[in-house]
């Protein structure tokens, strides 16, 4: 099963450089869409605010059935996109969504905000 990775790309971490041309949720867009490149299992897209914006730069982790997660703090750095795919593919190997802590990157440690479970009919 896939995992999707939604990136933010409107987030500003409060000492967004307003000269970068970019905004830090781009900018964590871009290192994880490298990041995910070739992947298998994890794909990603943008959205513009996930309602999170005093906790940038944020995601969500979704794939069909399964527990889903918003997670935020983040910098945009290879170290967290590289954190957040490794989780999104554990994610789409475990048939509930639901990876076991000592499987968690330490990039993404302390960053989960809340999840959701999978609504049923
Ligand atoms: S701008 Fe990113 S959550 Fe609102």
């Amino acid at each position: 099963m896939t995992t999707t990775i939604t990136i933010c790309d409107t987030c500003k971490r409060d000492d967004w450089d307003a000269d970068s041309g970019r905004t830090d949720g781009e900018a964590l867009a871009a290192l994880v869409e490298a990041a995910a490149a070739g992947v298998e299992g994890v794909r990603t897209r943008r959205h513009s605010c996930l309602m999170g914006c005093s906790g940038a730069c944020n995601v969500a982790l979704q794939g069909p059935g399964k527990m889903a997660y918003t997670l935020g703090r983040f910098d945009p750095t290879p170290d967290a996109a590289a954190g957040l795919v490794e989780y999104a593919a554990k994610h789409a190997a475990v048939e509930t969504g639901v990876v076991p802590f000592r499987e968690w990157p330490v990039a993404i440690k302390g960053h989960f905000v809340t999840r959701h479970p999978p609504v049923t009919e």
